[in-house]
């Protein structure tokens, strides 16, 4: 039998990168699988592709920022698929990014609106279903931005923020209802979304593959095999967690790039404190 045989699972923002890529592992596993999300034609794209890996799937259209649709999605894909096991919160786009003096109110809220406010209502329908169920299991889409602060993006970078604790609210208020709330951190994932030139993938991937200690670049089911297990039994006391999927990127630092050849040191060596180093001659 198959992992998530039986089990159904609600994902927004399937039609593209890292949802489709979590919707076709679920798939693999025997899941039945609603897609949420704005792009209708990846929409159905991708329920055929979780038909083709062997599970069952639906898409309907649906604005996650919006209260009314989100209700509508929720209860159409209960109703279809006979309750719910697993909401991956995970629709996104970058939103208002550039200075802080020159972002408009109305860019900032669209951004909480869709990064933030979507997660809530995600949670907020869910919930009443996964109790009825006496259980489930909830992942939301947090990034790298939001555990660390970046120039010029910064609407995004609060709103992922904003999910890490709403994940622990949640989990401690859900717990005692063995609903598990979990959130996850991607760092750089080639995704339609992921920053760089999209003309020639082979070269972003390349260049993508340089960004982290991992030498190569992240792929959508990295993710999805993350929310894989934060959703499977095996996880099962595992909640209010904030799991970092990121090829080793926070390990070091934002600006890590791989060294080339001739800067790869070809022995050990030994840098003492800083207060010696000028003393050395190092500095
Ligand atoms: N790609 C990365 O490097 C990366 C890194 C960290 C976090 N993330 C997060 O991962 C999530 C998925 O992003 P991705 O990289 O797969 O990008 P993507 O653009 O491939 O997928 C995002 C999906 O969300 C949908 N969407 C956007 N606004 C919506 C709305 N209002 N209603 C319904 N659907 C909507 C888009 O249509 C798209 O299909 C996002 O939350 C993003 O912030 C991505």
């Amino acid at each position: 039998m198959k992992r998530f045989s039986g089990k159904t699972v609600l994902i927004t923002g399937g039609a593209s990168g890292i949802g489709r890529g979590t919707a076709i592992r679920f798939a693999e596993e025997g899941a039945k699988i609603a897609l949420a999300d704005l792009n209708t034609a990846g929409g159905l794209e991708t329920a055929g592709l979780c038909e083709a890996a062997g599970g069952e799937a639906i898409f309907i259209e649906t604005d996650v920022s919006c209260e009314q649709a989100m209700q509508d999605f929720v209860e159409s894909a209960a109703s279809r698929l006979g309750g719910i096991d697993v909401l991956f919160n995970n629709a996104g786009f970058p939103g208002a990014v550039g200075p802080i003096e020159a972002l408009s109110v109305e860019d900032w809220d669209k951004t909480f609106s869709v990064l933030v406010r979507s997660v809530f209502l995600g949670m907020k329908f869910s919930v009443p279903h996964m109790k009825q169920r006496g259980g489930g299991a909830i992942v939301s889409t947090s990034s790298i931005g939001g555990l660390r602060g970046y120039a010029f993006g910064h609407a995004y970078s609060a709103c992922k923020s904003a999910l890490l604790n709403l994940t622990r609210s949640a989990a401690v208020e859900l717990g005692r209802f063995n609903i598990r709330v979990n959130c996850i951190c991607p760092g750089q994932i080639l995704t339609p979304m992921a920053g760089g030139d999209h003309s020639d993938l082979a070269a972003l991937e390349a260049d993508m593959a340089t960004r982290q200690p991992i030498p190569r670049a992240g792929r959508p089911e990295d993710i999805g095999n993350a929310v894989l297990y934060l959703a499977s039994k095996e996880a099962g006391f595992i909640t209010g967690e904030i799991i970092t999927i990121d090829g080793g990127l926070l390990a070091g630092c934002w600006d890590y790039k791989a060294p080339a050849e001739q800067d790869v040191p070809s022995s050990a060596g030994f840098i003492g404190p800083s207060f010696q180093i000028d003393a050395q001659g190092d500095a």
